[in-house]
């Protein structure tokens, strides 16, 4: 039988605290709940779910190496750092399979500094302010983005 394709749900610095976290903002839902409703759409494609946080720029950046020729999509939101970091743009030019770049919040509504982002160039989709909900759709949206695949 061979292995199910892997979907990559990557969430950057902050996100652990999801539920505390100024919940008016991102809602009253954990990080966990995050998981399990990515679990149960990757579950519905038949895809095996791998879902990391962290609060370190260092390991996001080793994540996005070890998943660059072997996931078959990634979704990601990058938090605080979709605002500040060159070396996760750099790193996310490495990454073979489609990006769905994920706010639960409306970047584009919100304070200046939050508009530009350095994941979007290299991003087949962006979704915004959808909520937990966004995860899923960018999930369900995989299939249709292989057109963006990278070769090599
Ligand atoms: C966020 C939006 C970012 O601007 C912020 O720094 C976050 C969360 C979101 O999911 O809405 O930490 O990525």
């Amino acid at each position: 039988m061979s292995p199910r394709p892997v979907v990559a749900v990557f969430n950057g610095p902050n996100l652990d605290l999801l539920g505390e976290r100024e919940p008016e903002i991102y809602g009253e839902g954990t990080l966990g709940d995050l998981e399990d409703l990515c679990r149960t759409a990757a579950e519905a494609h038949h895809y095996d779910l791998d879902f990391r946080q962290t609060n370190h720029e260092g390991v996001l950046l080793e994540s996005l190496h070890e998943i660059r020729h072997t996931a078959y999509g990634l979704v990601l939101n990058a938090a605080g750092w979709t605002h500040t970091s060159v070396a996760i743009h750099d790193a996310l030019a490495l990454v073979r399979c489609p990006v769905v770049e994920v706010h639960l919040s409306d970047v584009h509504a919100r304070e200046p500094f939050r508009v530009h982002s350095y994941v979007t160039p290299q991003a087949a989709l962006v979704i915004v302010g959808r909520g937990p909900q966004g995860y899923a759709d960018a999930i369900d949206a995989l299939p249709g983005l292989w057109a963006h695949r990278r070769e090599g």
